[in-house]
């Protein structure tokens, strides 16, 4: 059955616009005024709203095996919250540790998500450590269609990578095509003064920020640059806070290092104080790189206006309270982490588009098509476009509502964003045609989410130019 999608305004990277949507066999087929309906398709009326193409969230976690525990949402709960939020395409982080065998890893996370998800969906890999039998892993691993890499800087002896280590795999990266993202602090110093702070009872979860300060996320940016440049790999610097490693990251583009930078929702709009709440409410809001100093803020703001912050994720992560607590006797115990999958498109557009931060255009770009374009999804996602998967999001802009964690699809027990207004939602999200989400609640197939396979090539030679 068709869809046709009438009177909406299509917003897109590139402007504004009235227009029909024709939706056939998963994908657009016609865009233009005054398009009438085939036999059976479905009609709906889009007037007073606005058309997005789905969102994409370019890194979550749902199966994540982390500090004692595991991040408690599964594909599907994760991707009806994905869904009514808007977004219809996450990248999630495939995290085996480091004594863990690469492959096997990957097969374990494929198989979590298969036939689970009710959106579509794509992996990042991550290199946790470097011998023969991983690189051949990797190369295999790339040839199935997941064509991204993640390293970790931090997290020594779990999931982190020494730096000859990184090393390899940036150099297996740039051979392949593909680029590598990377969560970028020193993990030898965040060790260190985590040491020096319990050892004089500083235990709380207000101590996790001085034990990961602004300057170890700006030496680990710093690094990873250095390294892409010495292996001529791409990178993608995942959840930037603070304006010392902003600098370095522009510091590196400007030289001509391939490199581009993603904050995320947390960053833009929470601040340490949060962190600082007593016990399990502090922690609550413990991740890492940590909330900062509210004066980041206008440095992140004005440069995803500006482009030089590309794209904009969650890492959604989400651990309940009873996890939380698992840190009460040292903040280098509590799961780093906090859910935003659910809210990232709504409370990005209240705060940024419809605060005067953001032009609606950035706001597409940096929520779907520049995900898309940097992981080898596009134009089959983030564009509105004959050809492009029918994935789609309309969005009532006069909706208003509180964000609290007893609506929430999350699977978790506690929102970050409790008590927040937003204004607007999702009314109706399809995809790849089929109406996943009506009158903003989830109507959909569970299974109907299937995995992208992306082509290893697609970023060779891809310049900041181009
Ligand atoms: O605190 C965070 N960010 N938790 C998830 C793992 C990661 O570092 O992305
Ligand atoms: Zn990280
Ligand atoms: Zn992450």
């Amino acid at each position: 059955m068709g869809l046709l999608i009438k009177g909406g305004e299509l917003v897109t990277a590139e402007g504004r616009r009235r227009a029909d949507i024709l939706v056939e066999d998963e994908r657009i087929a016609a865009i233009g005024t005054g398009l009438t309906a085939p036999a059976n398709a479905e009609v709906i009326d889009a007037r007073g709203k606005l058309v997005f193409p789905g969102f994409i969230d370019p890194h979550v976690h749902i199966h994540l095996p982390f500090m004692a525990t595991f991040a408690k949402d599964t594909h599907a709960t994760a991707s009806r919250a994905a869904l009514v939020g808007g977004t219809t395409t996450y990248i999630e982080m495939v995290c085996p540790s480091r004594g863990e065998d690469a492959l096997a890893g990957y097969e374990l996370w494929k198989h979590k998500a298969q036939g689970n998800s009710a959106c579509d969906y794509a992996f990042h890999m991550a290199v946790t450590r470097w011998d023969e039998k991983t690189e051949e892993q990797l190369r295999e691993i790339v040839r199935d269609g997941t064509a991204s890499f993640k390293i970790f800087l931090s997290y020594k002896d779990f999931f982190g990578v020494t730096d000859e280590e990184m090393f390899h795999a940036l150099k297996l990266a740039a051979e392949l095509g593909v680029i590598t993202t990377a969560h970028c602090e020193n993990a030898e110093l965040v060790g260190q003064l985590q040491q020096e702070l319990l050892a004089t009872g500083k235990i709380g979860p207000e101590w996790h920020e001085p034990s990961r300060p602004e300057f170890v996320e700006a030496e680990g940016t710093t690094r990873f640059a250095t390294f892409l440049e010495a292996t001529g790999a791409a990178g993608y610097v995942v959840h930037l806070s603070c304006r010392p490693a902003l600098e370095a990251a522009l510091a590196a583009k400007a030289r001509g290092v391939r490199l581009w930078i993603e904050s995320v929702l947390p960053h833009f709009l929470l601040d340490k104080t949060y962190a600082e709440r007593e016990d399990v409410e502090g922690m609550k809001y413990v991740m890492s790189p940590p909330l900062r100093n509210k004066r980041n803020q206008p440095a992140l703001w004005h440069s995803l206006e500006a482009g030089s912050i590309d794209t904009v994720g969650t890492d959604h992560c989400p651990f309940d309270g009873e996890q939380k607590a698992l840190g009460t006797k040292a903040f280098t115990q509590i799961p780093n982490g906090i859910p935003g999958l659910e809210d990232r498109v709504n409370l990005m557009w209240t705060y940024g588009v419809k605060r005067g931060r953001l032009s609606e255009q950035r706001f597409v770009e940096a929520l779907s098509t520049q995900p898309a374009k940097l992981f080898g999804l596009y134009p089959r996602k983030g564009a509105i476009e004959v050809g492009a998967d029918a994935d789609l999001v309309i969005y009532d802009p006069e909706y208003r509502r509180t964000i609290s964690a007893a609506t929430q699809l999350t699977n978790n027990d506690y929102n970050g964003f409790e008590g927040w207004e937003i204004e607007g939602r999702p009314a109706v999200v399809t995809v790849r045609g089929k109406v996943q989400v009506r009158d903003g609640k989830f109507v959909g197939e569970q299974g109907r989410g299937r995995m992208l396979r992306r082509e290893p090539q697609y970023f060779r030679g891809e310049t900041h130019a181009s």
